[in-house]
């Protein structure tokens, strides 16, 4: 018979990243008295590199290859900008997706009722709800195009073949199918050629889709619509580089980044799950980082092992200790006292616990 532990290699990384994970595994403590867990921990990025001199050795990629599930905190700082783009903290993260075949990162933005009064939004277009799923093509784009750098001339390539975009738009596709039926893919395809070939592609593909109602944006048009219209969105499907920056504007959206989660995964394999926020270098070892993206990211992993009700309880433990006030410095309101990384991660896994018995 096989094995049917899961395992979980952690890889806390730099800046809060340790802090935020920490509090994730107070989660999957609890997680492991029902389902069978087995959790490892690695070093990645700045960490990685004041260790062994490289962001991630062969051994760490390894072993997130041989996992079940990985959870990432963050990686990059300061100490380490001046270092070639090969050899920062930020390549780690880059060379795992590609190795792990990550193509599909899948970032929920969501405006939990608690923290509506911290989102930038008018209040009447807080009302409208903010519910969307932005599936980011993670694998393909600039971040993998040919890169030079001369003194006075610099080149990056923005690549897709059909098979790249097809992938990823058939995930967000199902996403759509099982939401509220609405699939908005953004480009720029009145400039790039990269966008003229996605948008021909999904447009080939919706016919296959026919419970979908399918729109085309252009990427510029489409961050002023988030804004302005966040309701009219269900799932939001784009190449890697607008879906980096959308993502950040959806984490604005929902009263802050640090409560964003996000799950990559590919066609098998383990995914790779992270909060969105990442290192915060400014904070780090303040207790001031919000960990409810990395417990988020968490309850994504759980769900994608197997574990939907967990999955669901975590989920609601969250919003039970938002909606009773709690706050860390991010989202507090005027008046409220601040809990810290460790006394938020406290609570959620305290509410958490009472669930699930
Ligand atoms: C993200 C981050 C990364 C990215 C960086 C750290 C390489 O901004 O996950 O959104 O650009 O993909
Ligand atoms: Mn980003």
């Amino acid at each position: 018979m096989t094995d049917p532990t899961r395992r979980v290699l952690l890889l806390p990384g730099d800046g809060v990243g340790p802090e935020v994970i920490r509090q994730a595994q107070r989660i999957l403590d609890l997680v492991a008295e029902h389902m069978p867990l087995r959790l490892e921990e690695a070093p990645i990025g700045g960490a990685s590199i004041d260790e062994t001199g490289h962001p991630i050795t062969p051994e760490v990629m390894g072993a997130c290859l041989g996992a079940d599930a990985v959870l990432l905190g963050a990686v990059g700082g300061p100490q380490w900008d001046h270092v070639p783009n090969e050899r920062r903290p930020e390549a780690a993260l880059l060379a795992l997706r590609k190795e792990m075949g990550l193509f599909a990162n899948i970032r929920p933005v969501r405006l939990r009722p608690a923290l509506s009064e911290q989102s930038p939004l008018k209040p009447e277009v807080v009302r409208r709800g903010v519910d969307m799923i932005i599936l980011r093509e993670l694998a393909g784009g600039l971040y993998y195009g040919p890169q030079r750098l001369d003194e006075d001339r610099a080149v990056d390539t923005l690549v897709y073949e059909r098979r790249e975009i097809q992938r990823a738009v058939k995930r967000a596709f199902e996403y759509a199918l099982r939401r509220k039926g609405k699939l908005t893919s953004v480009d720029k395809a009145n400039v790039l050629s990269s966008s003229r070939l996605w948008r021909r592609v999904v447009t080939k593909m919706a016919p296959g889709y026919s419970g979908v109602e399918l729109e085309h944006l252009y990427v510029d048009n489409c961050a002023m619509q988030m804004v302005l219209h966040p309701e009219a969105f269900d799932v939001m499907v784009t190449e890697n580089t607008f879906g980096d920056i959308l993502s950040d504007l959806g984490a604005a959206l929902v009263g802050s980044i640090g409560m964003m989660p996000s799950a990559s995964v590919g066609e098998s394999g383990p995914g790779l799950y992270e909060p969105v926020h990442g290192s915060a270098p400014d904070i780090a070892g303040t207790g001031m980082a919000n960990p409810v993206g990395m417990i988020l990211s968490a309850a994504l992993m759980i769900e994608d092992l197997g574990g939907g009700d967990l999955a669901r309880q975590l989920q609601a433990a969250v919003d039970e200790v938002l909606d009773a006030g709690c706050a860390t410095v991010d989202t507090a309101r005027p008046g409220v006292v601040p809990l810290s990384t460790d006394e938020m991660g406290r609570r959620i896994a305290g509410a958490f616990a009472d669930r699930i018995g």
